[in-house]
């Protein structure tokens, strides 16, 4: 790749990934690809701020070497550990051994017990500062943003934040700036990248930008680790991020279900009908069609998920059980959950289902809707009418 500035003598030397779609190993699914941003700041003593995954350490080297000799660099500051940003460190110090990582207290241990290594390493926290010549790096602890090593490093001179995994995303583009791509794709995958990462940790979001906030810094531009720069508008994702933060909701329902033979299918668009007919904004998904992280992202701002299976040796399918489990370790706030399903004799299904999602944090409906065997027309009117009672009940 060819690096490109983004600020006077501050490139971008990161790699495009067309081709991956699957991130944290089946974890999450990326239909656009991703980038792994990697920034030069070139001054007194040039800088490089996080790396890339490790099949893309030469394209790394490469980008730099177009610029300087990786021997010049001063400093390399790990904002964060995860693999996707840290995964070329052994490369870049092997060609660079004369630099010192910058990284936060929880951060050394964990790149020793990555890479095995004995880099020279200087620990930095909130409100230390480093100067680079004519500007200074400024960081920002920034725990669980995504894991606890993370931070945030900031160059006041230039008001930009280099916040890592905060407010990236996903996708695969060949212009860098928000200003040079289709905001709507951009936007829909930032949503599903915090609804299915960032979500557990809302009120530390929350908490890390009132406290940004209250330092004053100024930010004219956000450059994240992963997907387009804000370079137009970076308050769009920052009030995105306070939205989905907190919790906020629209009349908006889920319906996620599976079927065996078609009962439990029946019975998922009556309850659609009787939504609709409600005022609802509905998204209808069967899991074994769908992307659970896909689903996860509708979700984020729905007030109600309803969820429907047959029940099989007294259990729901298991083509729902990944997505209940996602839901138990992202437990979205301020939720219902709603159970429907058909069964033949013990049934089972829904009180299964009600464990899962109560253990989600959801606040389960005290009814549910269950049928034995194939719903009959009389069936399907009081299912409709279970649907309209629902979106009635809509806080
Ligand atoms: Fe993009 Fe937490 O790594």
């Amino acid at each position: 790749m060819f690096p490109v500035e983004i600020k006077k003598d501050i490139y971008w030397v990161g790699t495009i990934d067309w081709n991956i779609r699957y991130f944290h190993g089946p974890a999450y699914t990326t239909h656009r690809g991703t980038t792994y941003n990697s920034y030069l700041l070139l001054d007194e003593n040039p800088t490089l701020v996080d790396t890339v995954y490790p099949p893309f350490s030469q394209d790394l080297l490469a980008g730099i070497r177009k610029l300087i000799d990786p021997k010049e660099l001063k400093y390399v500051v790990v904002n964060h550990v995860e693999i996707d940003h840290s995964g070329s460190l052994p490369a870049i110090m092997e060609a660079a051994p004369q630099a010192t990582i910058l990284c936060s207290a929880k951060a050394a241990p964990a790149i020793d017990k990555h890479f095995h290594s004995s880099w020279t390493k200087q620990i930095v926290n909130t409100g230390d500062t480093v100067s680079i010549g004519k500007r200074t790096l400024a960081f920002v602890e920034a725990p669980m943003l995504h894991w606890p090593d993370s931070m945030f490093t900031y160059v006041p001179e230039e008001k930009l934040l280099l916040p890592n995994d905060a407010f990236g995303m996903h996708i695969a583009t060949s212009a860098r700036f928000d200003d040079e791509v289709d905001m709507v794709e951009v936007m829909q995958e930032a949503r599903k990248y915090y609804a299915n990462i960032l979500l557990p940790f809302s009120p530390l979001v929350l908490k890390k930008i009132d406290e940004v906030v209250e330092m004053g810094i100024d930010i004219d531009m956000i450059a994240p680790s992963h997907g387009i720069i804000w370079r137009d508008n970076p308050g769009r994702i920052i009030n995105a991020y306070v939205e989905w933060a907190k919790g906020e909701n629209k009349k908006k329902a889920t319906v996620v279900y599976d079927t065996m033979w078609g009962a439990t299918d029946k019975l998922a668009h009556a309850i659609v009908d009787g939504l609709i007919k409600g005022g609802m904004e509905v998204n209808l998904f069967r899991i074994s069609n769908s992307d659970r992280n896909d689903v996860v992202a509708m979700l984020i701002d729905s007030e109600l998920l309803v969820v429907g299976s047959p029940t099989i040796n007294r259990e729901f399918l298991a083509s729902l059980s990944a997505f209940l489990d996602d839901l138990i370790g992202l437990k979205p706030k301020n939720k219902r959950a709603a159970l429907f399903g058909s069964s033949g004799w013990s049934g089972g299904a829904v009180r299964q289902m009600a464990e899962r999602v109560k253990k989600a944090g959801f606040k389960l409906v005290e009814d549910s809707f269950e049928v034995f065997w194939v719903p009959t027309e009389e069936e399907l009117d009081r299912c409709r009418e279970y649907g309209l009672r629902l979106a009635q009940s809509s806080e």
